[in-house]
């Protein structure tokens, strides 16, 4: 397949720019990932320049030809909120950025209008996924706007309600597989191999590695300037790769010479990365990965090369908190500032404490995907408070 000018596809294992064997997602000589190389120059000035908010107003940074019409629901240029409130006791400055705001709720949009627009200019028919509920429920809407097939394949029993219910109003053919998350991968890689007709669009779609990238230009933006730590949680291991590479982007456009320290977070009982970065030894895979969080109850992530070396190249660590202090992070972070995010998205909250910071750091946490999709841990009914008379009420003030 020729390309076109400006971009490239690389393999991260072997090196080399053979092409495709799966469309997109394995390297034909050594069945490796995908990365997408920009050779292209960008100017940084209009890289920034006055254009509206979201994804697609970093056209330039995104392996396409000018004037390629996106598949696009507005995704992007999600708010970056100072979080002062969440705990006082930090002696750093902390920001959230509010992911959750995405059209469907969580960091997938950025990928997946990348990677739809991507499959579109490609002609597939159907495109597919894996997931534990956000990339199902965002490939879902994506498709639904590109007029092509959504088929996605999830752990059965392992998915937020809220995000199943997504799936099926934008239309999509969900299909449940008896095991866990790694299991819907190794089907659709299985399948994507012998129907041709399918696209995929699990983050080992370099496509979508490269709309993630732009958090990072976004954060650079909003903050100004490049913050000491990003902190976020980490489950196949795609977004803590795709960010990463979009902050050496910015340096390699000439924008600015810092970089972040990545710091990526998995659940105590999810741990596979954590495992590999602290043994040093490569990845092997969890059997049975158990945490409340169902969006990275994950044992076999794919981009675990990708996520070590963004790692080891900034600096940073991965590390795993519980799953009672994910929770109460979850709560802490509505209750003190107003933003509610799902269980996943709070375990990087949850960690602050432990990473013993230092002190003025400037410290941005990911919130990737909104609580609203996973209500289950918040019986609302059953906290519903009587009405005997109207002082019943007043007595409630704090
Ligand atoms: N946070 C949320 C809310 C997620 O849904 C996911 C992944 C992650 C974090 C982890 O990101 O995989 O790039 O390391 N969810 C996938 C899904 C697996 O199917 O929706 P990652």
């Amino acid at each position: 397949m020729t390309e076109p000018e400006g971009w490239r596809l690389d393999c991260i294992g072997c090196g080399s720019t053979a092409g495709s064997e799966l469309p997109d997602s394995a390297c034909a000589k050594c069945g490796d990932l995908l990365e997408v190389r920009m050779i292209r120059e960008v100017d940084s000035q209009s890289l920034f320049g006055g254009k509206g908010p979201g994804v697609w107003r970093f056209a330039e940074a995104l392996p396409f030809p000018a004037g390629v019409a996106p598949v696009s629901l507005g995704e992007g240029g999600t708010p970056l909120t100072r979080a002062s409130r969440f705990d006082p006791g930090l002696n750093f400055d902390l920001y959230v950025k509010n992911d959750g705001q995405n059209p469907t709720g969580s960091f997938k949009d950025r990928g997946m209008t990348v990677g739809v627009t991507r499959a579109k200019t490609l002609g597939a028919r159907a495109l597919v996924c894996a997931s534990t509920g956000n990339t199902a429920a965002s490939l879902a809407a994506y498709a639904a706007k590109a007029g092509v097939d959504a088929l996605v394949v999830v752990p059965k029993g392992g998915v937020a309600s809220g995000k199943l219910g997504q799936a099926f109003a934008y239309g999509a053919r969900v299909f449940g597989v008896d095991g866990n998350f790694d299991l819907a991968l190794s089907t659709v890689l299985d399948l994507v191999r012998k129907d041709s007709r399918l696209y995929l669009l699990n983050s080992v779609n370099p496509f979508r590695i490269e709309g993630q990238k732009l958090t990072a230009f976004e954060i650079f933006e909003q903050l100004p300037g490049v913050p000491d730590y990003i902190v976020l949680p980490v489950g196949n291991a795609g977004n803590i790769s795709a960010i990463w590479k979009g902050f050496k982007e910015l340096q390699s456009f000439g924008v600015t010479r810092s970089a972040p320290v990545m710091v990526g977070v998995q659940a105590e009982g999810a741990a596979p990365l954590a495992q590999a970065f602290s043994t040093g030894n490569p990845l092997e895979p969890w059997r049975e990965p158990s945490t409340v969080a169902s969006a990275i109850r994950i044992g076999n992530p794919v981009s675990w090369k990708k996520a070590l070396r963004a790692v080891a190249e900034s600096g940073g660590r991965v590390v795993t908190v519980g799953d009672g202090d994910i929770l109460r992070a979850r709560k802490e972070l509505a209750s003190k500032e107003g933003l509610l995010v799902e269980a996943a998205s709070a375990a990087p909250l949850a960690a602050l404490k432990k990473l013993n910071l230092p002190a003025g750091a400037r410290v941005v946490c990911v919130a990737t995907g909104s609580g609203l999709k996973d209500m289950a841990d918040n019986p609302g009914e059953q906290r519903i408070e009587p009405v005997t008379d109207a002082e019943s009420i007043s007595k409630a003030i704090r």
